[in-house]
């Protein structure tokens, strides 16, 4: 087991009303002025904007807002959510949406408290800081794991860049989980959210050090409960018990216990955010696009992992490892399938691309072939660009 810090000081407020409490929370943190952001409007439709509106005006909590936060969040949002938080003298952030609003909210929270200098600089790690206002979310969908996570990722719609920044300080001080709010959730983006928790444990599973018994035994329980409750979720959104489950798997599987120990490899998410950065994809449909092809380009690496993973998530048995790890990959992908997420660039809205841009995509997400993505193995651009072509077809 390698060194580790645990930090996780997110208060989780989890269960049915729980929305109501959000008033409390800003206050138990000291606050009176908040600054409520959020996205295209689904919290104004179904009527949560306006209870988490009542629950601050309870107790005597002004507020201003920020909307139109869109998936793949953008930078020139972000910056005016910097500007809004200055103007108002918010003394918190707080998110009510998914991952996009919540990590929009991380960064007016960073920018607010380092005035001097532009967020971007943060994201491209010119600039350092230890200073960021406190951030509270009301999650919305079980996806990203922002709520919980030491990362926040926009995108620069002028250069198509989409980055991420990573610090404790953005960790959220609480987070405010009712499973009842995911019930108008599109198919598609509950979908894409099932992936994403799926994978941001399978890129902390699949990783070159051995030994940790408890982090193994973490990760595949998770593994198992998010592929049985991720299916009964996705067939029944009023199914409370599983989409309970799965809200759970989302905040635990991001915020580094599944990970404790080791590196995480993240490959995979590097590899999809040059997906989401020049063609706009959703997060969770990039990454389900190019795991098989990875795993594929990987596996003999350590065939004894993918068996393992093969005998623990998905019960396969076989005295054959080879076989063992392609039956683990080919049932992956299957579940994906089941639930209409793409297994190729072909399935994604950008469609086959010509072997220039594959290149380019490799190149940029290498910066150049200056730096590796992962650790499971550390890909050059040319493993990038070979994964990239793996995945390039209908
Ligand atoms: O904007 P609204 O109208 O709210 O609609 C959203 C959006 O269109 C909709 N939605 C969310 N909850 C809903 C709902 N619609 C109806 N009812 C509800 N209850 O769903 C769409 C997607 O929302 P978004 O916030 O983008 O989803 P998600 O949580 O998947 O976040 C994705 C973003 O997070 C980043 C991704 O790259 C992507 O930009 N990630 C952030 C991470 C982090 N900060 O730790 C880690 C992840 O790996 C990921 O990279
Ligand atoms: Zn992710």
């Amino acid at each position: 087991m390698k060194e580790f810090v645990q930090y996780m000081p997110t208060k989780v407020v989890f269960g049915r009303n729980t929305e109501n409490e959000t008033g409390r929370l800003v206050k138990e943190r000291g606050a009176s002025r908040v600054l409520i952001v959020y996205g295209g409007g689904s919290a104004v439709k179904s009527g949560l904007l306006s209870r988490v509106e009542e629950s601050l005006r309870e107790e005597g909590i002004v507020y201003e807002e920020l909307s139109g936060v869109r998936p793949n969040p953008r930078l020139s949002l972000a910056r005016e959510g910097v500007k809004k938080a200055l103007a108002f003298g918010a003394e918190l952030i707080l998110a009510v949406g998914g991952g996009s609003a919540i990590d929009t909210a991380k960064a007016a929270a960073l920018g607010a408290a380092n005035p001097g200098t532009d967020i971007w600089e943060f994201w491209m790690g010119r600039a350092q800081t230890e200073k960021a206002l406190p951030v509270g979310a009301v999650l919305t969908i079980p996806a990203a794991g922002s709520e919980m996570s030491d990362s926040a990722v926009l995108t620069d719609e002028e250069t198509k860049k989409k980055a991420g920044y990573n610090s404790d300080i953005v960790r959220p001080g609480f987070a405010v989980l009712n499973p009842e709010l995911t019930r108008t959730l599109p198919k598609y983006q509950l979908a894409c959210g099932i992936v994403d928790i799926l994978m941001h444990t399978l890129e902390r599973y699949f990783t070159p050090v051995k030994g940790n018994e408890l982090t193994d035994e973490l990760a595949e329980g998770l593994m198992r409960t998010v592929i049985r409750n991720g299916k009964k979720a996705y067939e029944n959104q009023k199914d409370y018990d599983a989409m309970s489950e799965l809200m759970w798997c989302g905040s635990l599987s991001h915020n580094g216990l599944t990970g404790l120990g080791r590196p995480k490899d993240f490959a995979c998410h590097k590899l999809g955010h040059e997906l989401s950065g020049r063609f706009d994809e959703v997060h969770g449909a990039t990454l389900s696009a190019v795991w098989g092809s990875w795993a594929k380009y990987v596996h003999r690496l350590d065939l004894d992992r993918f068996a393992r993973f093969g005998k623990q998530v998905w019960n396969i048995e076989s005295e054959d490892k080879e076989e063992a790890a392609l039956a683990s990959i080919e049932q992956t992908e299957s579940f994906f399938r089941s639930l209409h997420m793409p297994v190729c660039l072909g399935d994604l809205s950008m469609g086959v691309q010509t072997d220039e841009v594959l290149r380019s995509l490799a190149e940029a997400a290498t910066k150049g072939d200056t730096v590796r993505l992962g650790c499971f193995k550390k890909l050059t651009a040319q493993d990038a660009y070979e994964i990239y072509q793996a995945a390039n077809h209908r």
